[in-house]
């Protein structure tokens, strides 16, 4: 186990799934924890994460600077090496020149922290402050033009710092300088798999909720489904799930989503609300109206069903951690349930249950099919809360919905079969009626835009350049096999200028 002692730092939990890529368990600690506390962990090495702070400040945050005696191995970074220095009786002093951005960094490869590396390496660098003299014991095995100790060691105590940061990726060989100080330096060996993740997760469960029972919103996309696969292992019978189907699923998904958790100790709650949602989307042709719409009624869905099983205090969420980040770190606001707008603040909920905060997407896939999760629910694209109500273009009915519904499973069949690789692909139903003939007869059916994006953060995107016989072939399936569909077009328009989905 390491500790990773925080900071401040914007960067803690990233540092904590660096060590875990590295196959070391890792917790996050602040960074006062007392040393008697640490000590009870028992760790292989000690990580202080980088902060906004100045560290010869009266109120910067510290540690107890007998850490530094306890014999582990610390690796301080940024802020961290700074701490190192400062406890140890070194100097810490404003920069002449701060450093911002992706540096060049002359390392010493003869330093075990920097063992395999070549002596040019680039280091994300984000400081105002740096070293201007070493505690007694320590040496520079890195510079910069502007900084001459970017890493310092003592390797006789075995502790290291790093001025830039080994944790981002825009410090390319990052991670190896983490695995070299877990593996070189603290001698760990590769001990941690998601499996030790969902042990841990599992205990921490338990204790937070004893007996009592908790309420989970079901949406089917991944987050919350491998949330409801961990919390059925961890508290069996105690947990109760709210699956609210507004009808704008796609194709057989809320069955799906039912008889993936059907084997499960949970209670499965499916409300099938399409009428409530499709009553109050009549005549409504707004984006922007429709999404408050169903925002809305989600929560009041959500509500009604949560009243019925009485009080229950715990509230359970798949928030993972760029969620986290996304909402203002460490704040414990709700997070937008299934995307479509909040849960009201006012619910009888007082506690919440998290289990996925500390992992990142790429993890969740990973826990949720070492939890039995079907590949097609752990491997989902994203699909929009607010659901195919933003891809029928103008006024939602049952009829367009359904449409869209056969359409876009041709589309995933298709993909699936030649085997594109796309971010997320999907069918839409745009509200212009086209001409068209077949056979004999003159038809007046609505056009279908197909769309499939490449992207990793859904800020920006590229088109995915689907070959013309892959289309040409799901084009004529879908106006041959879903009467009323006379038109296919494909979106050839990357993000920006356009959207992912077209309303
Ligand atoms: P846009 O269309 O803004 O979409 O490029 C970016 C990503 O966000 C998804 N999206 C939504 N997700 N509620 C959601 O939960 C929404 O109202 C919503 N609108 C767009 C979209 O599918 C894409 O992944």
């Amino acid at each position: 186990l390491v500790v990773v002692l925080d900071f401040g730092g914007q960067y803690k939990e990233l540092i904590a799934r660096r060590v875990r890529e590295c196959a070391v368990a890792s917790v996050i600690k602040p960074g006062n924890t007392p040393l008697e506390e640490i000590k009870a962990m028992d760790p292989i090495g000690i990580i202080l994460t980088g902060g906004p702070d100045s560290v010869y400040c009266d109120d910067a945050p510290r540690c107890d600077p007998a850490l530094f005696k306890l014999g582990i191995p610390v690796l301080g970074i940024c802020y961290g090496l700074q701490l190192v220095v400062y406890s140890l009786g070194g100097e810490v002093r404003p920069c002449n020149v701060s450093e911002y951005g992706r540096t060049k960094v002359t390392v010493d490869p003869s330093s075990p922290i920097f063992r395999g590396l070549d002596k040019s390496q680039i280091g994300l660098m984000s400081h105002t402050d740096q070293v201007s003299a070493l505690p007694a014991g320590f040496a520079s095995i890195a510079s910069t033009s502007n900084c001459p100790h970017a890493a310092i060691a003592d390797v006789e105590r075995r502790i290291y710092g790093t001025q830039f940061h080994p944790e981002v990726e825009n410090t390319p060989n990052g991670t190896q300088v983490i695995r070299n100080f877990l593996y070189e330096v603290c001698g760990a060996k590769s001990d941690y798999d998601i499996h030790d993740y969902e042990t841990r997760m599992i205990n921490e469960i338990r204790e937070q909720v004893g007996g009592e029972h908790v309420i989970l919103g079901l949406s089917g996309g991944v987050d919350s489904s491998v949330c409801a696969a961990l919390l059925a292992k961890a508290i069996p019978g105690q947990l109760h799930c709210i699956f609210v189907d507004h009808g704008l699923m796609r194709k057989d998904e809320g069955d799906e989503v039912e008889a993936a958790f059907s084997g499960r100790d949970l209670h499965f709650i499916r409300v099938n609300a399409e009428e409530r949602f499709l009553k109050l989307l009549k005549g409504v042709d707004d984006p922007e109206k429709k999404r408050k719409i169903i925002g809305s009624e989600f929560v009041r869905v959500f509500e009604d069903e949560a009243k019925k099983l009485g009080k229950i205090r715990f509230l359970a969420q798949g928030t993972i951690y760029p969620d986290v980040i996304e909402s203002g770190v460490n704040s414990a606001v709700i997070k937008s349930h299934h995307n479509v707008g909040g849960l009201p603040k006012d619910m009888q909920f007082t506690d919440l249950v998290e289990p996925l905060r500390g992992l990142f997407k790429d993890e969740v896939r990973a826990l949720g099919r070492q939890l039995g999760l079907p590949k097609a629910l752990v491997e989902r694209q994203p699909f929009p809360g607010p659901g195919l109500a933003v891809r029928v273009i103008g006024e939602i009915t049952k009829d367009k919905l359904d449409l869209l519904r056969e359409a876009d499973a041709i589309f995933r069949q298709e993909m699936k079969r030649s085997r594109v690789k796309a971010d997320q692909y999907f069918a839409v139903l745009t509200d212009t009626r086209s001409v068209g003939v077949m056979g004999d007869f003159r038809t007046h059916g609505w056009t279908v835009a197909l769309r499939a994006v490449k992207t990793t953060d859904f800020m920006t995107c590229q088109v995915v350049p689907i070959s013309h016989s892959m289309l040409n072939r799901t084009a004529t399936r879908i106006v041959n096999e879903v009467k009323g569909i006379s038109r296919v077009v494909y979106d050839i328009t990357g993000k920006p200028p356009a959207t992912i989905e077209w309303e």
